[in-house]
């Protein structure tokens, strides 16, 4: 039976973190893969996390299942953290998952139960995930101008127009901030034309949020994800607490839903757990645990919000930094939007063959795209990669 089965495209980022891996020159650079990295190249455990788990270990006496979407615990701190109070709690539903790509994939697995067939719009370009996620399940996925390659900010009016033609009852996934793999991002003014165009239109959003607290602040950050919900009647959020609490490989995160009434909500509750209960069962707990920890205790809070400035202010430096060093590359501020962008990712506005010529030629390794991780971009190698980036042309 398994002697019919295809071979399935690679994934091009994992495939170059295997490239990179292989690459026997000492002064290689990272900027392909979607983590984190400290000055030092290191992907730390927060300190916050670390005290959490010591806790945990001294404390939790059973590891039985939890609750089929699990634990309450879990919920509210998510829905503080991510939606405050700009909702009444008794319209919203939860359901913990196996990361934020869990979250995505069990929201679309609930769009479906609801036999509505909408169509998915996702922006041009997006996390290359989304795509084939819901191509997985055989929806019909639809694209909305989001970049503008030459100025590299947000094509708004192109947006614009392009949402203006969607169907009533279309899902429109937006990223709550940091987009990937831009980072280009929607400002607050721009929030509100969205939310009152999707509105208009009676399409419902659906806010991926991975990256909270990676772009202007926590709060700042869910700004967008907190209008929407309290504008609209129903609503879905997938949360990741992979990079916010640096727990890439403990699999947390959250869907979210906003319904029209307790009623619904109640109902929807019901069929998160029943797409759990086919998928996985029960979620997984550790991760969760730890991030209901941080975020309850008012020490493990203070410190973690602390750790995560400092995560986001680092990668401002750099943003300042490689901008500033290619201004003095190419005499000209024609690489500012780095400055502009937030969160982990940029995306340069190179062709692939540029990007190829940086790996081969400099060690320099970016996804075919051109998004650069700006975590990678430490002091001592932002001159070498501004020299780079100039000398193949982009
Ligand atoms: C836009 C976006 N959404 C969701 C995720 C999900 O991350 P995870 O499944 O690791 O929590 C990522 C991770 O790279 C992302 O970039």
């Amino acid at each position: 039976m398994l002697t019919s089965l295809k071979k399935q495209p690679a994934d091009r980022i994992i495939g170059l973190s295997a490239l990179y891996n292989a690459d026997p020159r000492q002064e290689k650079i990272d900027l392909g893969v979607g983590v984190y990295k400290d000055a030092h190249g290191n992907t730390p455990i927060m300190r916050s996390i670390k005290k959490a788990e010591s806790h945990l270990w001294k404390t939790e006496s059973t590891k039985t299942y939890t609750s089929m979407t699990g634990d309450s615990g879990f919920h509210n701190a998510m829905a503080d953290l991510v939606l405050a109070d700009s909702v009444d709690r008794d319209r919203l539903s939860f359901c913990a998952t196996p990361g934020g790509t869990g979250a995505i994939h069990h929201v679309l697995e609930l769009v479906k139960l609801t036999e509505s067939n909408p169509k998915i719009w996702f922006s041009d370009p997006t996390w290359g995930n989304h795509l084939t996620i819901a191509k997985h399940l055989k929806m019909v996925v639809g694209k909305y101008s989001y970049f503008n390659n030459e100025t590299r900010a947000v094509d708004f009016e192109a947006m614009v127009s392009d949402l203006s033609k969607i169907s009533n009852g279309d899902i429109v996934v937006l990223h709550g901030c940091c987009h990937n793999p831009t980072g280009a991002n929607l400002n607050n003014e721009q929030w509100n034309i969205i939310a009152d165009l999707l509105l208009e239109k009676d399409a419902i959003p659906f806010i991926d949020i991975a990256y909270q607290g990676f772009g202007e602040g926590i709060e700042e950050d869910a700004f967008g994800t907190r209008l929407l919900a309290s504008k609209f009647p129903e609503m879905f959020i997938a949360a990741s607490c992979s990079k916010n609490f640096g727990i890439y490989r403990e699999r947390c995160g959250i869907v979210i839903t906003v319904s029209k009434n307790p009623d619904i909500s109640s109902i929807t509750q019901g069929n998160l757990s029943y797409v759990n209960r086919q998928n996985f069962s029960f979620p997984p707990d550790h991760g969760a645990r730890l991030v209901t920890m941080v975020l309850t205790d008012p020490d493990l809070r203070a410190d973690w919000v602390s750790e995560l400035e400092q995560v986001r202010v680092g990668m401002l430096d750099a943003r300042t930094h490689l901008a500033e060093a290619l201004r003095k590359e190419c005499n000209s501020n024609r690489f500012d939007f780095l400055e502009h962008h937030r969160g982990m990712f940029s995306r340069l506005g190179a062709t692939e063959e540029q990007v190829n010529k940086l790996r081969d030629k400099f060690g320099i390794y970016m996804v075919f795209d051109s998004r650069l991780n700006i975590a990678g971009v430490t002091l001592d190698k932002v001159n070498t990669i501004a020299k780079a980036v100039i000398e193949v042309g982009i």
